[in-house]
């Protein structure tokens, strides 16, 4: 039988315009749904994301509870409170009923969040799997609003089931979200659990409550103080793509080509803009929606090429040595925490800065080798661990050299914890499901430099613990033979045998002080050989 050929006229007939919230019902692993168990586990931090965000920004210490009950197997509902600044009343249905809708997107400003995906993703996944609508309390600190709605999917836009209005005496504010979803529940290294207590550790400001099915658990705030507050910054030319500096021609307020370059950049003076226009051959009064596209791209080249200062950093919110030190003791109960914040730096023109901490010995399990734990603007990232930079730097830093044991190619051994913070107003992950951060060159050196200066600061200290203790079990074996040295002793001197002991028993508490008294030099030389 013939094949039947398409007409051109029949192909158009199904052309048509995709929406967003069904191209991310089809492709849900883009957004971490890819298996229950990382489904459920994607929900709550979807949910604590946005609350942390929305707290830090408003200046409220943050106060959230996470409650994860199981309806029938493997089916669960997610309910996620904050103390938050809540959501005006117009918004709210936008903000979680519709895809790519959000605060965060078009600013330079470090975030957990960006795109406008999380919550209205998680709500989507959740309808698609148990067919229920989401319930959303909020409260500006006025009237509360509880509201249930669905995403209408072939539209991309949220449907109100119910809305009730209620008064607020006690002038609550925030935001509770409850969903009913598939998922699967499990315990270990990438649960819900361990999501909470690493999201504990980054975010030692926050009080968080975790209701699950394995218990109640609360994770106190060690610190009182919030990092500062982050600012916006416009685009450093090394940052912008040729694609974006069209749109930003396009759509700019600046009348001609120099004070677009001036003001809608950060970083570029009146001098450098005119090298820029120099070198791209441009007329600085040309009106900037007049450039051509080849026009662009020789000023995108030129913007490349000329030397300009790095961006400003006040746009990151590092978390600082102190709280990240706090938060590190607190969640491992290590007995010695080290930490090291680096001076901002920048990559493709995107300014930031590593963070890292070490914690040695305590209640850190004796047997495993060292445990890692990866973060990205304060959120844990539990996947894909091999592929990610944090991983890779770890792996090229030399720990022999800091006392610990480490096999070519692999995480050092030893009752360490390692924890690296990746802090910048674009992070580079290697996929949308924002599991690892991107090798570049630039970012695994500056995680190196951290760890080796935490690692230096933290050999200082092992090693002494180690020679206090070899000088402990040398007291202890020459103490346990005093008495027959003495016996001997007494027969070749003819001096009474308990003078000669009181007289050993001297000799060994002065070598006690003499071991101690050693390894302080000893450190010196680590230290230089550790650099
Ligand atoms: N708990 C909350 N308190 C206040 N505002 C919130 C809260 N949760 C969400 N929002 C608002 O709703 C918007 C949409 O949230 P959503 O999680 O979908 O996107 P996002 O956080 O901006 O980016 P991402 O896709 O990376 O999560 C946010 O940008 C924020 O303005
Ligand atoms: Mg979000």
């Amino acid at each position: 039988m013939a094949e039947r050929i398409i007409t051109a006229e029949e192909l158009a007939q199904q052309l048509r315009a995709v929406s967003v919230a069904e191209f991310f019902e089809k492709n849900r692993h883009l957004l971490g749904y890819e298996n229950p168990t990382k489904a459920l586990i994607t929900i709550v931090k979807e949910f604590v994301d946005n609350s942390l965000d929305a707290c830090e920004e408003a200046r409220i210490l943050p106060d959230v509870k996470v409650v994860v009950r199981e309806v029938a197997p493997d089916r669960f509902k997610v309910r996620v409170e904050d103390n938050g600044p809540g959501i005006v009343e117009e918004k709210l249905s936008l903000a979680f009923g519709k895809l790519l809708y959000g605060s965060k997107f078009h600013r330079l400003k470090m975030s957990r969040g960006t795109q406008g995906l999380g919550a209205s993703g998680s709500i989507l996944y959740s309808q698609l799997t148990t067919g229920k609508p989401a319930k959303v309390t909020s409260s500006i600190g006025k009237d509360i609003h509880e509201i249930e709605l669905m995403i209408d999917v072939n539209k991309n836009e949220p449907k109100i089931i119910s809305h009730k209005q209620e008064k607020n005496p006690n002038k609550w504010h925030g935001i509770k979200i409850e969903v009913e979803t598939e998922g699967r529940y499990i315990e270990g290294k990438q649960s819900v659990m361990e999501y909470l207590r690493q999201t504990a550790m980054c975010n030692p400001y926050a009080k968080i409550i975790y209701d699950g099915p394995a218990g109640k658990i609360e994770f106190e705030r060690g610190a009182k103080e919030l990092p500062p507050l982050p600012r916006e910054i416009k685009p450093h030319p090394y940052g912008v793509e040729v694609g974006l500096l069209r749109r930003m021609l396009a759509g700019t307020n600046s009348r001609n080509l120099t004070g677009f370059l001036t003001s809608d950049f950060s970083r570029v003076g009146r001098n450098s803009a005119l090298e820029i226009l120099k070198l791209a051959k441009l007329d600085g009064n040309k009106k900037p929606v007049d450039i051509t596209h080849d026009e662009t791209v020789e000023l995108h080249k030129a913007m490349q090429m000329v030397k300009l200062i790095g961006p400003p950093t006040d746009c990151l919110s590092p978390l600082g040595e102190k709280l990240l030190e706090e938060g590190l003791r607190k969640e491992t109960k290590a007995e010695f925490v080290v930490a090291v914040t680096r001076p901002p730096s920048v990559y493709r023109g995107n300014p930031f800065e590593i963070e890292c901490a070490l914690a040695f010995g305590g209640e850190l399990p004796q047997e495993g080798g060292a445990q890692l734990f990866r973060f990205a603007n304060k959120m844990p990232l539990l996947y894909h661990a091999s592929d990610c930079a944090t991983t890779e730097s770890v792996i090229d830093t030399d720990w022999r050299r800091y006392a610990f044991s480490q096999s070519s190619g692999q995480l050092p051994q030893g009752q360490l914890a390692i924890l690296i913070h990746f802090a910048s107003v674009w992070v580079p992950y290697t996929s949308e499901g924002k599991q690892a951060i991107a090798n570049y060159e630039e970012i695994i050196k500056e995680m190196k430099l951290a760890l080796q200066e935490a690692g230096r600061q933290l050999a200082i200290y092992v090693r002494r613990k180690h020679k206090m203790k070899e000088g402990q079990m040398r007291r202890e074996l020459f103490e346990k033979y005093i008495p027959e040295l003495a016996e001997s002793l007494e027969k070749l001197t003819n001096d009474k045998k308990e003078k000669l002991i009181a007289g050993l028993e001297k000799i060994v508490k002065r070598n006690g002080v003499k071991t101690d008294g050693e390894e302080t030099g000893n450190d010196k030389e680590s230290e230089t050989t550790g650099k």
